[in-house]
């Protein structure tokens, strides 16, 4: 045990993510307030588990605690529609009297939502422990705008619906059938898979019998077809669950699984009467080689989106994973193709022979027709699993389990993420057609309220991917786990659940890149080219010409070659107190560049490189220098590199005066009866805070400052003199210029606008 958390802890500390910061970072304020952020809640519900994305009819459908609503696509905002649907008083007190919270957990949490025709959705709630489940009227098209639940058709949800809103269900329509993973007890110990609604039999796995299904917690359910054949169609389920067949001596251990079974399973004759013929399951494995050749598995898995190809038969997956370990705190993503999940399906049974015995590959002879193949012409005489043999049924029954994992696409995550204080919760991927091919761009849900953008862009070739983490939102107000994600590509926008909110917001906000084609260009966003003249939506179909975009390369020197060069970088000039310190700010766009600051001390002098020491210091958002010294004065530039690219950001002339010079100014402020002005305070104050370990940040120094301020009433806050006043004096042009480059390294600008704020690069 000693040993393998030993191993555990060496493993996760050999593994490294991928770049862990993120390109660009957006607050919610930033998005609300400029990037067209939409937000919705419903007045005493919570809890948006199930959104319900419909294209069509232009809604989104939600389902809440007591509540189901129906919102604009366009506009969350406005417009939305709600039934009140909470659990009858009776149900709530049995709730209670079970033991349960009846402000808590002894409502209706609505978990399920599926379109079920062209009028009805079928939705389902806990009903207060009580599971219970009906048709909601939606009407055939958008002018109907009805939203009614049938509340005649109100049935029994067992099977199909959670009883305990903290229980996951995991649900997919086939037709008229639903085929559900949940639990089907109230303390949650019997789960299932299960088919029921529809005119055939309902059917479930074998009850009891922890090969089948041990502790499973579903994820996800998906129809797919496996040839021309709707015979051969089959469920896919994707869940995790404690392994029997986990390593000895590791106490419990959680597997992710994917299960399939036929969709024309009628059971068996004689026996797995009503229960599965054709459940089979295997382990789906993400996991990362250490250095050593240890592998670091993630086996929480945790939500599957299904992105369509072409070919309807071979979809691809995208999962998402995080660690089960308490020491090694990780997430990941990994992308299944249908084809490796086929093949361990049709590869070697785990089996056991007793219980003192191993789990081994089966060696004996494998009945026919196989188990797990579904009955039909394409590859048996077998028209209905009623005919079975009684051996392959027997063998059916006591081997669920494939020896062989399912790897994922390049045996390792397309994206990682460790050591962040956060792990994912949901993902949702999107197609876009790039000037350069297509991209798979990634949001990924925390479970801290924000969304990460990620885009896998070939390195050297197409089998060598790179993963660029372009965006990290923060798409709530609070750090609330994210639980639900739908995304609509028609629309270009995202829709996001949680526990207090849902938010809407666009796939790509590409002027915020910047107002350059490099900058365009450096980004590379697949949603974004250079038009010309901004940095716009990609169109993949538009004939524009000027449309610039290199996802692959990010190459600016070639793309932006033929642009007209803004190479001249503005100077500007800030004056230093000598003795005290001056902040030399310049912040790239992108989080992801490296600054190089250089240093002239007169316009023959060399360039040199400024170095680093106690008193020079890099920090995020620039230089900070400490007791400046006379000799400090000099022309500074600040150079951000990015993927191999270089450009200029900022010219800045840095002036020394000494201490006297300014008691003298600052006492002159001070006289000035209306507007009192501490400079000499502040930069006492400033010095203090900037000794502080804790503030690493410019703005959190200033931060700090003001609050201290604004917490002593006698003082007005620091406000620049009336110009009026001595206007003429030299003295207050020399102010004038200081102010400015103190209110530069200060306030007055929004700190979402990264980069120097004037036009004055490139
Ligand atoms: C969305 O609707 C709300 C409420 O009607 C409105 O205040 C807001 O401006 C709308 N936003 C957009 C982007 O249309
Ligand atoms: C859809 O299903 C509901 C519930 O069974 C039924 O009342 C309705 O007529 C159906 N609509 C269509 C168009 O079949
Ligand atoms: C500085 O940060 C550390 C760790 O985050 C914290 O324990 C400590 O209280 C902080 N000190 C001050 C003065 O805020």
């Amino acid at each position: 045990m000693i040993q393998a958390l030993v191993l555990l802890l060496l493993a996760g500390s050999r593994v490294t993510g991928t770049n862990t910061n993120p390109r660009l970072k957006l607050s919610f304020h930033d998005l609300r307030g400029r990037h067209g952020l939409r937000t919705y809640e419903l007045e005493r519900s919570c809890c948006y588990d199930s959104l319900l994305l419909d294209e069509e009819r232009g809604r989104l459908f939600v389902g809440g605690k007591n509540y189901l609503a129906s919102l604009s696509l366009d506009n969350i905002s406005k417009q939305d529609k709600k039934i009140y649907w909470p659990a009858p008083v009776e149900w709530r007190e049995e709730c209670n009297w079970a033991g349960k919270d009846i402000n808590a957990e002894c409502m209706n949490f609505v978990k399920i939502l599926h379109l079920y025709n062209r009028t009805h959705l079928y939705a389902c709630g806990t009903g207060a422990f009580h599971p219970i489940c009906g048709f909601v009227e939606v009407g055939q098209r958008v002018e109907d705008a009805v939203f009614k639940l049938d509340f005649k058709s109100l049935e029994d949800g067992k099977g199909k619906s959670p009883y305990d809103p903290r229980h996951m269900a995991a649900s997919v329509f086939a037709g008229e059938e639903l085929y559900s993973g949940v639990a089907t007890d109230l303390m949650g110990r019997d789960f299932t898979i299960f088919r029921s609604l529809g005119s055939r039999p309902s059917i479930r796995t074998e009850q009891h019998d922890s090969r089948w299904l041990n502790e499973p917690k579903f994820v996800d359910v998906f129809w797919i077809p496996e040839s021309e054949n709707p015979d051969d169609d089959k469920i896919f389920f994707f869940f995790r669950e404690t392994a029997v067949e986990g390593s000895q001596g590791l106490g419990k251990q959680t597997f992710a699984r994917i299960g399939q079974i036929c969709r024309n399973d009628m059971g068996g004759q004689r026996s797995l009467v009503n229960k599965w013929t054709t459940f089979l399951k295997a382990r789906l494995v993400c996991a990362v080689q250490g250095s050593d050749g240890s592998d670091t598995y993630f086996d929480q898995l945790r939500d599957v989106f299904l992105l369509p190809t072409r070919e309807k038969r071979n979809p691809l997956l995208y999962a998402v994973f995080t660690t089960s370990s308490t020491v090694f705190k990780g997430s990941a993503v990994c992308v299944y193709h249908m084809n490796d999940i086929r093949r361990a399906f049709l590869g070697p049974f785990a089996h056991k022979e007793g219980p003192n015995y191993q789990w081994v590959s089966f060696q004996g002879r494998v009945p026919y027709p196989r188990p797990g193949m579904c009955p039909s012409k394409t590859f048996g005489t077998f028209s209905s699993t009623k005919d079975f043999p009684d051996d392959v049924i027997q063998f059916a029954r006591n081997h669920p389990l494939m020896y062989n994992p399912v790897l994922p696409h390049g045996q390792k995550p397309v994206f990682l993420q460790t050591n962040v204080g956060y792990s994912f919760t949901r993902i949702a991927v999107d197609r876009v057609a790039a000037a350069d091919g297509h991209y798979d761009v990634l949001f990924i849900g925390t479970d801290v309220g924000t969304v990460l953008k990620v885009v896998s862009v070939p390195k050297e070739t197409w089998q060598n991917m790179e993963e660029l983490l372009l965006e990290e939102l923060q798409v709530f107000k609070d750090p609330t786990p994210v639980t639900s994600i739908q995304i609509s590509s028609k629309r270009q926008q995202l829709y996001v659940g949680s526990r207090t909110a849902i938010s809407q917001l666009p796939l790509h906000r590409c002027g915020i890149y910047g107002k350059a084609c490099a900058e365009c260009c450096l980004a590379r966003d697949p949603y974004c080219a250079w038009d010309g003249t901004s940095c716009t939506r990609y169109m993949h179909n538009t004939k524009r010409r000027f449309r610039r975009q290199d996802v692959r390369n990010g190459d600016p020197s070639t793309l932006c070659s033929g642009d007209p060069q803004r190479n001249s970088v503005q100077e500007k000039k800030l004056y230093g107190v000598e003795g005290s310190s001056a902040f030399l700010e310049c912040l790239p766009k992108s989080l992801q560049a490296q600054i190089m600051w250089t240093y002239q001390k007169t316009s023959s002098a060399p360039w040199k490189e400024v170095l680093w020491d106690d008193r020079v210091i890099k920090m995020e958002r620039g230089v900070l220098l400490r007791s400046v010294q006379r000799k400090d004065a000099g022309l500074y530039h600040c150079q951000a590199t990015e993927h191999g690219f270089t450009q200029n950001l900022l010219h800045l002339r840095l002036e020394v005066i000494n201490a006297q010079q300014a008691e003298t100014i600052s006492l002159s402020w001070e006289e000035e009866p209306t507007q009192p002005f501490h400079r000499k305070l502040w930069y006492q104050d400033f010095l203090q805070l900037v000794d502080h370990p804790n503030l690493s940040t410019m703005d959190q120094v200033c931060e700090q400052l003001w609050s201290r301020k604004n917490q002593q009433p006698k003082r007005k806050p620091l406000l620049p003199p009336p110009l009026s006043v001595k206007a003429k004096n030299h003295k207050w042009k020399y102010l004038e210029e200081k102010k400015r480059a103190r209110s530069r390294r200060t306030h007055e600008v929004p700190r979402s606008e990264r980069g120097p704020r004037s036009t004055d690069f490139w």
